[in-house]
């Protein structure tokens, strides 16, 4: 089975890439290296397992380079994160909406059938219910949202146009190896960051506020089970099935990490809400999908991973 993952020497992309590898596929990997380290690849580019081709999901010609022969396209790459998207709007939709297009293009000329498409909660706007079904109104209040959101419907329409079979995993709070801090960082590597460096954990509010974790290699398992399931197009929420509070994490990283930098408390930020899970019954009635890994063991591999690579 050939694979194609857009976005593969990303975050998420690059364990999806390492399941790949493992599970026999013959992989390759498009991306521009905007947001992506050849580093999370590279052992596999350098065993052979993995083809890498620099090139950009906005330009078509760099997709059909790469699509022949494709069995299953993973559809990750994209401008990922609100804070970014309202810093670049247009460079928000043109990678993750006509990127997307592009991608469907492509599959359409080389016959290629199926997609597994990383969506995102950001798509559901403001959370009104504190578990989050994928029946929750679709009210995206950012660049990101609506792009996410757009694509999705996107990949649906191709389905229902052509021979195209599209599974839409929306993902929440996704956590794990290979995620760097950075400036429109998620709240585990900025804590990782802060703890590591001593500085005190800065939480918005009084950190009751709780959040569903998911680790990425339940998240990677999820995309090769969607890729080689029976069941047709459709959109699925993922989530852990459990959610913590931002202080139990607060603690909890910096127990594992064995050093205690405090917490400092600013006050709440208006676009955050106060609890949020995703039930992933669909995904587990439907798909079989069953999150496997703890919050406490994949945070322990997280810091270790961080300790050795990022400090
Ligand atoms: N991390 C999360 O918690 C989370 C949550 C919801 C959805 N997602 C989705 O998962 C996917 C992967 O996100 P991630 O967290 O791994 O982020 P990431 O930034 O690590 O990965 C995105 C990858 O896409 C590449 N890319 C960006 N623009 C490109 C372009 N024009 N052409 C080719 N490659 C391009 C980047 O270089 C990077 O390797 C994204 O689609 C994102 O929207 C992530």
């Amino acid at each position: 089975m050939r694979a194609l993952v857009t976005g593969g020497s990303g975050f998420i992309g690059s364990n999806i890439v390492k399941l790949l590898v493992e599970r026999g596929y013959d992989v390759r990997v498009i991306d521009n290296l905007s947001s992506g380290y050849l580093e999370n690849i590279n052992d596999y580019m350098h065993s052979g397992a993995v083809s890498f081709s620099d090139g950009d999901v906005t330009q078509e010609a760099s997709l059909d380079k790469v699509m022949d022969g494709v069995d299953v396209v993973f559809h990750l790459a994209a401008s990922v994160g609100r804070q970014r998207s309202l810093d670049n709007p247009q460079l928000d939709s043109q990678t993750n909406l006509i990127g997307t297009i592009n991608v469907l293009e492509a599959m359409k000329k080389h016959g290629v059938h199926r997609i597994v498409y990383s969506s995102s909660a950001a798509m559901f706007g403001e959370l009104v219910t504190p578990t989050i079904d994928e029946n929750h109104p679709q009210n995206a209040d950012s660049p990101y949202g609506v792009s996410k959101l757009a694509a999705e419907k996107m990949i649906l329409a191709y389905s229902g146009l052509y021979d195209i079979t599209g599974i839409c995993l929306r993902y929440f709070n996704i956590y794990g190896v290979n995620q760097r801090f950075d400036l429109y960082g998620n709240v585990i590597p900025i804590f990782a960051e802060r703890i590591y460096a001593g500085e005190p954990i800065i939480i918005y509010g009084d950190g009751t506020q709780t959040r569903d974790f998911l680790n990425v290699d339940d998240v990677a398992n999820a995309n090769l089970i969607a890729a080689s399931s029976k069941n047709g197009t459709d959109v699925y929420n993922l989530g852990s099935g459990t959610s913590v509070t931002i202080n139990w994490l607060a603690e909890t990283m910096q127990r594992i990490a064995g050093k205690n930098v405090g917490i400092k408390y600013e006050p709440e930020r208006p676009a955050d809400v106060m609890h949020c899970k995703a039930n992933s019954a669909k995904a587990e009635q439907i798909l079989g999908f069953r999150a496997a890994v703890s919050l406490e063991d994949g945070l322990n591999k997280y810091m270790e991973w961080y300790k050795n690579n990022c400090v």
